[in-house]
């Protein structure tokens, strides 16, 4: 089964109109990624508007989120993945799209109802606790012991920091594991794993912060593909799918080592050759720098490097080959072209490849000399002024000096290090980068 044809073949016979799925580089500079597959559709709602291509729509879209950046590596999270979505532009509202949400997990993926838990809005700031969606899905079978409620740090979207469309969610969960299903739901409990979001966008949060209701009511949702592939498969590890074991394979056979014994760093490869694949196959103007995207690019193709370095994968431009080639062919059919910038991809990745190797080698000597200091010193801690000093004087990737730091037991902080990181950004006036929602979330970049 193919989640995201299945997906889009259920919406379309709830009378959804294909949305086109727009680039993960968006031609204005207000995001560096689109994040969700709403970003394209927040135009309308601020402005309280449907969408020339109807009131129902659905699609796939390709996602970057940097986010969880250093969190890759574990069973689950990623930094490019794609979202399914079907959006009312004050069409239906929550009880049709609870149903519709039902009805596609249950009838069509076929989940077992039991496995199945919910979290709805607890109310909070002048707003009531969301009772209607609560009954929507006790109506529909969800026993009150698999509904908990939650604030606005979890059923609220986006956050309540954000300006722009806004509103209460409900989130649907799937109790991913072996051991048998608890009778109730306990949102803190990481067996269940949330499956997808409802999201009821009544309200603009406006300049002051304060919440405006709007004149229209929208319905956005949010699947993750990778994880309901997995969850599908049956299995606990996203990385064990279709998706990811071939590019896996690719790398075990290039570093002559088990997926087994080195879970985390052939995840950060399998994920991050998709998120480099994907950037440069959609602009052809994004090359490593060390500014915006392309320090982003520059950023994912180091951390490659460094734990392809620590696999000792042999014949690196094969391998980079392979593995670019892995991605065309997972995605050709749902991107049409891509096929055509292989090479250029490929040429990318090696060119910053020789530019690294040559700041590594040099770079790993002047840690260990930092290191050693250290150590006759008698101290644990790496001062933040010597790893930034590190960085800006030689170039060595953050991300480097903390993995030795690691490896010798010795300790840092990495937020002294970001706000260096920011100081010097602000001194030397480079431009602030943006990611995020796609609505006004800031964030910076820090390695
Ligand atoms: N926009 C929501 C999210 O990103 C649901 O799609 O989770």
């Amino acid at each position: 089964m193919n989640i995201k044809e299945e997906y889009i073949k259920f919406f379309e016979s709830k009378n959804h109109d294909f949305l086109e799925p727009v680039s993960l580089v968006p031609d204005d500079d207000s995001t560096l990624f689109t994040s969700a597959g709403i970003q394209q559709l927040v135009p309308y709602m601020v402005n309280e508007e449907i969408h020339p291509e109807g009131t129902r729509l659905t699609n796939y879209q390709k996602c970057l989120r940097l986010t969880d950046i250093d969190n890759i590596g574990d069973s689950y999270h990623h930094t490019f993945f794609e979202m399914l979505g079907n959006w009312s532009m004050d069409d239906y509202f929550k009880q049709e799209v609870i149903q519709m949400s039902y009805e596609f997990l249950i009838s069509v993926l076929k989940l077992d109802p039991n496995r199945l838990a919910v979290s709805v809005f607890a109310g909070g700031e002048d707003l009531p606790r969301d009772d209607e969606a609560a009954q929507i899905w006790e109506s529909l079978g969800i026993p009150k012991s698999r509904i908990a409620y939650l604030g606005y740090d979890d059923n609220w979207w986006p956050s309540v920091h954000e300006k722009g469309p806004c509103g209460s969610d409900t989130e649907m969960f799937y109790f991913r594991s072996e051991d048998s299903v608890p009778k109730d739901f306990d949102p803190s409990d990481d067996r269940w794993v949330e499956i997808w979001n409802n999201v009821f966008i009544q309200f603009y949060r406006d300049d002051n912060m304060n919440l405006v209701p709007l004149k229209r009511r929208y319905i956005d949702t949010g699947m993750g593909v990778e994880r309901m592939t997995s969850i599908l498969n049956h299995l606990n590890d996203n990385y064990e799918s279709d998706l990811f074991k071939f590019s896996i394979e690719i790398i075990e056979k290039y570093s002559q080592k088990k997926y087994e014994d080195h879970k985390k760093n052939m995840r950060i490869i399998a994920d991050h050759i998709r998120a480099i694949s994907m950037i440069c196959f959609d602009d052809q103007n994004i090359i490593p720098s060390n500014k915006d995207r392309g320090y982003v690019l520059r950023r994912l193709i180091r951390r490659l490097i460094i734990a392809s370095n620590k696999l000792e994968v042999q014949d690196f431009g094969n391998y980079i080959d392979q593995l670019v080639n892995e991605v065309v062919l997972q995605f050709k059919d749902f991107y049409p072209g891509i096929e055509k910038e292989q090479d250029r991809v490929v040429v990318i990745i090696l060119e910053e490849y020789n530019k690294f190797n040559k700041i590594l080698k040099s770079g790993k000597k002047r840690i260990q000399k930092a290191i050693d200091v250290l150590k006759e010193n008698s101290l644990s801690k790496m001062d933040a002024s010597i790893i930034f000093r590190l960085y800006e004087t030689y170039g060595i990737p953050f991300d480097l000096t903390y993995s030795m730091l690691s490896e010798q037991g010795i300790s840092y902080d990495t937020s002294e290090v970001d706000s260096l990181f920011e100081q010097h950004r602000i001194h030397s006036k480079k431009s602030s980068t943006m990611f995020g929602s796609g609505l006004s979330k800031t964030k910076k970049i820090t390695q």
